[in-house]
């Protein structure tokens, strides 16, 4: 019982005491993390459009997408949100900070240069974040978010879930917004 006491007071002094990550360790955990959670998204996606098509899988993301990320969240002790300037959910608004660097993000793709696998940015609350850009990189991806004709069941079940929806309209290649990794 004294020794539970004595480690557990050790461990609390540990974790108050706790370095913070250095860069390079929150490079590594923001990527790590951000693979994580798109190969979680993916797949679940994947079995839903199999299984039900994009209607069910529609539902299923606006139904498990944030508890999805919460619980990737949850699991490696950061913060996590995907965030876009046109965006679906409106949960998933990018902030005027965000917006800077998506706006940035998309001038470079403009201009046909290669975006940055991620961006490491200090605030100035003096926390650290992490933003990986998300690029429309599958034909599936277009199913819900390319040019989906406007009587179809698919437009109405998106208009009925998401009435402010402005995540529609784009091409492969396009920047659709970024993981936002906060330690
Ligand atoms: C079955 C329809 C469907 C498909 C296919 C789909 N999405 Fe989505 N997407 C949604 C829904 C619904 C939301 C809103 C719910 C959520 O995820 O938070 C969303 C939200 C998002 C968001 C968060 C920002 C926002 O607009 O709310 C991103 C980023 C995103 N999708 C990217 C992608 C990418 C990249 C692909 C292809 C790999 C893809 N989506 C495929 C339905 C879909």
């Amino acid at each position: 019982m004294k020794r539970l006491a004595v480690f557990s007071l050790f461990f609390i002094a540990s974790l108050l005491i706790a370095e913070p990550l250095t860069q390079e360790q929150m490079i590594q955990k923001g990527t790590e993390v951000s693979t994580t959670l798109v190969q979680k998204l993916g797949n679940e996606l994947k079995t839903q459009m199999q299984t039900g098509g994009p209607i069910a899988a529609l539902h299923f993301c606006s139904q498990n997408a944030l508890s999805l990320t919460d619980q990737v969240a949850k699991e490696s002790g950061t913060a996590i949100k995907r965030v876009s300037i046109q965006n679906r959910n409106p949960v998933n608004a990018a902030t005027f900070e965000e917006k800077a660097i998506l706006n940035q993000w998309q001038a470079m793709l403009k201009n046909s240069e290669t975006l940055p696998a991620y961006q490491l940015t200090k605030l100035s609350n003096g926390h650290t974040v992490y933003y990986k850009p998300i690029v429309i990189n599958k034909d599936a991806c277009l199913k819900c978010h390319g040019d989906i004709a406007g009587d179809s069941p698919l437009a109405k079940a998106i208009k009925e879930t998401y009435p402010e929806d402005q995540a529609t309209g784009y091409k492969m290649g396009d920047l659709r917004g970024m993981i936002v990794v906060a330690f």
